[in-house]
């Protein structure tokens, strides 16, 4: 099932509307348009959804389809659950989150290197959920901590994670090393 974000933006862009535009025809935040759109807000409040439906001249069962997207709040629940859910808050490393994620959207690969504890993991699965929304099939988490031998992972995650980034076009990988 399709996520409201991604319903909103399929209508949007078939009406040929920038998201400034259906800012303005809508009466809403053209933040909000890209809020939703993304999936940081997981559900459109009572109006909004109203007079996104009006702006969009949407049709009935358009109209019964991005209602029930909505309700369904931020989707599709697997995406979600895909990443392990941190029990504590997040502190500080700021400048490292935001350079991460601009680095992470612009490159294919990105490795993140460190002594062990330093945060490398938590500060990975950080980015990961800010950008899941932006990525057909979300974001998963792979743990190979388990894997005894260095040896092993070591050439078995570059022959696997350059196979994944040949076939996969869409495909982004942030990995965690020593
Ligand atoms: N910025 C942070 N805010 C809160 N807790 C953090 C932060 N960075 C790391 N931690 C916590 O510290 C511990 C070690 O971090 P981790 O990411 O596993 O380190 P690494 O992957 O570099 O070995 C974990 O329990 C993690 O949740
Ligand atoms: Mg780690």
């Amino acid at each position: 099932m399709a996520t409201f974000g991604e319903l909103l933006r399929r209508h949007r862009v078939a009406a040929s509307l920038t998201q400034a535009e259906l800012a303005d025809q809508s009466g809403l935040s053209r933040q909000a348009i890209a809020d939703l759109e993304r999936g940081a807000r997981a559900r459109p409040r009572e109006g909004t959804l109203a007079r996104i439906v009006a702006a969009l001249r949407l049709n009935a069962p358009e109209r019964a389809q991005l209602e029930a997207a909505a309700l369904h709040g931020a989707g599709d629940p697997d995406r979600v659950a895909l990443l392990p859910a941190p029990l504590s808050s997040f502190i500080g490393r700021e400048s490292e989150r935001s350079e991460l994620v601009s680095l992470a959207r612009a490159r294919r690969l990105v490795t993140l290197t460190g002594a062990g504890g330093i945060g490398r993991t938590r500060l990975a699965i950080e980015v990961a959920t800010e950008l899941q929304h932006e990525y057909t099939s979300g974001a998963r988490m792979v743990d190979l901590a388990a894997i005894a031998s260095p040896l092993h992972v070591l050439t078995a995650c570059a022959a696997t994670v350059q196979a994944l980034l040949e076939n996969c076009r869409e495909l982004h990988v942030l990995a965690t090393s020593r």
